[in-house]
């Protein structure tokens, strides 16, 4: 158990007497993340991380009043852990840990777990330096995990605290980091180009996912891409921008031109589904780890890239041109790998689909790499995974990435049981892990559906959902995608339904009463169900697709229970296109880009 050296009472917290807590030492060993808290960059939150499992924050508030700041359950006040300080006008200190009761009311937490390193004022900033554990042991702290944070600030303009009157934020932030940018090499010589759209003008919608596939640079030499960096347009101090992604496009594919809706009438535009980069707001720029970059210029190389910017524009703003996007920054500098991405998940395909009014639903995409030499043509080295993004819909709660080898979980790769739509972006790992072939990839994701009367099914739009992780790793080999979904007849069955092939356990899903009773039935049939794996190579026209069987009464893919084995077999090597082709045609219209992509063909 651990607890902070001292419990505070708020009678010595009021007192003047701290200085033997704030640190005499000289100068502050220096934090290594820093982000703004806010739009208007008025709190400034410097953070890092120690092995004995202590976060140490700064906060910069450019007030002379109170501050504070905390962790919300959910992005909620009740629930909420708030620590609040600030200095007096006759120089003495408060800084004490709270917690919300409701909507108004803090609560001084009787346990004080945060440790004050520093508190000082001068006429503009307020500046803060306190330490706790990840895990106290006090019930009104909330821990501090790999999942994403949401965390609280505010302040008010004097000393009086009343924080329900102050000026508050919310911003959703992965505290975990793990590489700082000083630990990275820079090249000396170095290139920059702009992925971004010109003069586009935002649509007077609240939601627009526009895409274009932009060329990328032209060199005859082979070169790396070792870095990303956002270009955002603003526009009277705000931005538009909600998040963007790149994804990285196929050879041979025929490409679109143009600006146009991502996931709407022209199916073209949702081509190309490798993801390399992803931003989203509050972030900053995404530097590769040493070891490894994107290469361009040789022929196995990307050339196009898909540039996909979501805007938010809920005031519905007309007449605003936007020229946001991505800076790339490339070199003759080579790294010692070229990284590759695996996309791994839920196939993205209707026969995922997820009930509605669930609190929570737990969907399971399977890759099994057994076929991994035969599909690459050559034997597949060691995936070294060094990071990861991590990708669904609206409906999304969290996500997580399991390892098996044999039957046994070796690791969880990633998980976040708090992902947040609005943070998409690549997150390196702890540590360096290793993929071989004949390991299998599990992703679960969690869902909730309660604002929803519909059954949601997978697809591109975010109507739709996914399901998806996407794990980067070098050496680079020619796989792109490795992912499973569960037999549709076996869960229609567990439910009471009869189907005879995938479009008839489609259409009986309609006809289930869904209830909570019925929604676990569901996820428990889904999860123990035989698995299609549809293996893809960067050349699309590479796909294997084959059943995957998992043994075992009672056997269960949830990465929290440890014990768990995962008894995969592969039973047969294709399947008939017929068993998976007929489905509605509306459904079918809608994939349609996808299945033109499928050619069944499975070298193994
Ligand atoms: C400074 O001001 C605060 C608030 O008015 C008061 O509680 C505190 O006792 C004062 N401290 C000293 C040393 O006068
Ligand atoms: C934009 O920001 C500048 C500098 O921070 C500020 O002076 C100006 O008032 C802001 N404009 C608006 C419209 O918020
Ligand atoms: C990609 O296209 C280029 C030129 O269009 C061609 O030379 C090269 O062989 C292609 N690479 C692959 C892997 O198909
Ligand atoms: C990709 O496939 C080609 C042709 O099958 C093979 O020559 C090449 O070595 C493979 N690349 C990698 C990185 O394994
Ligand atoms: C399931 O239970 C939750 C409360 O735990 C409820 O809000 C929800 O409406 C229920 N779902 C259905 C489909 O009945």
């Amino acid at each position: 158990m651990k607890i902070m050296s001292l419990l505070w009472t708020k009678s010595f917290l009021f007192l003047l007497s701290i200085p033997c807590l704030c640190s005499s030492q000289l100068s502050p060993p220096p934090l290594r993340f820093s982000a703004f808290l806010d739009h208007s960059n008025l709190v400034f939150m410097s953070w890092d991380h120690d092995a004995e499992e202590i976060m140490t924050f700064e906060l910069r508030v450019k007030t002379t009043g109170w501050v504070a700041f905390g962790f919300s359950p959910h992005g909620e006040l009740p629930g909420s852990d708030i620590v609040i300080g600030g200095v007096f006008p006759n120089g003495s200190i408060y800084f004490s840990d709270w917690h919300a009761v409701d909507e108004e009311n803090l609560e001084e937490d009787k346990s004080q777990d945060y440790q004050l390193l520093s508190l000082t004022e001068d006429e503009i900033f307020t500046t803060i330096r306190f330490k706790r554990y990840f895990q106290t042991c006090d019930p009104n702290d909330l821990d501090i995990t790999g999942d994403t944070a949401r965390l609280i600030s505010a302040f008010g303009t004097d000393d009086t605290v009343q924080f329900s009157k102050g000026q508050r934020f919310l911003k959703s932030l992965f505290l975990m980091r793990v590489i700082s940018p000083t630990e990275l090499n820079d090249p000396k010589i170095f290139f920059t180009h702009d992925l971004k759209l010109n003069d586009f003008p935002i649509p007077v919608d609240e939601t627009t996912y526009a895409c274009t596939f932009i060329p990328l640079p032209i060199v005859k030499q082979k070169h790396h891409i070792y870095k990303f960096e956002p270009i955002i347009t603003t526009h009277q101090n705000r931005s538009m921008v909600h998040h963007i992604l790149v994804y990285a496009c196929g050879n041979g594919s025929v490409l679109p031109t143009g600006i146009s809706d991502c996931y709407g009438a022209n199916p073209d535009f949702a081509l190309c589904s490798q993801v390399v980069a992803g931003w989203a707001v509050g972030g900053g720029s995404y530097q590769f780890p040493n070891e490894a970059a994107i290469s361009i210029g040789t022929p196995m190389d990307p050339q196009y890239i898909r540039l996909e910017i979501h805007y938010s524009n809920f005031d519905l703003i007309p007449g605003l041109i936007d020229n946001s996007g991505i800076r790339l920054y490339y070199t003759l500098d080579l790294r010692p790998y070229d990284m590759g991405v695996l996309q791994t998940g839920v196939f993205t395909f209707p026969v995922h689909f997820i009930p509605p009014g669930a609190d929570t639903y737990k969907s399971y995409g399977l890759c099994k790499s057994s076929q991994f030499n035969e599909m690459n043509g050559t034997p597949v080295p060691d995936l070294k995974v060094f990071g990861f993004l991590l990708h669904t819909h609206l409906a999304g709660r969290g996500l997580k990435v399991v390892q098996y080898r044999k039957g046994e979980q070796v690791r969880i790769i990633c998980e976040d049981n708090k992902y947040d739509f609005s943070l998409q972006e690549t997150r390196d790992l702890k540590e360096v892990i290793t993929i071989k072939v004949g390991d299998e990839i599990l992703v679960e994701c969690n869902f909730q559906t309660l604002d929803r009367t519909e059954i949601t099914f997978g697809g591109p739009s975010t109507l739709n959902e996914m399901c998806l992780a996407f794990l980067f790793y070098y050496p680079r080999n020619n796989i792109s995608s490795c992912m499973g979904y569960p037999d549709i007849q076996q869960i229609a069955s567990a439910l009471g339904q009869e189907a005879s092939d995938a479009m008839e356990g489609m259409i009986a899903m309609n006809y289930v009463e869904w209830n909570n009773e019925t929604i676990k039935n569901a996820e428990k049939a889904a999860k123990e169900a035989d698995q299609t794996v549809i293996i893809k190579t960067i050349d699309v026209s590479v796909v294997c697709l084959y059943l995957a069987e998992w043994l075992g009464v009672g056997k269960t893919w949830s990465a929290l229970e440890f014990e768990t084995k995962a008894h995969g077999r592969t039973k047969v090597s294709a399947l008939s296109t017929a068993e998976i082709l007929p489905l509605p045609l509306l459904l079918l219209t809608q994939l349609a880009f996808t299945w033109l992509l499928i050619s069944y063909q499975c070298r193994i």
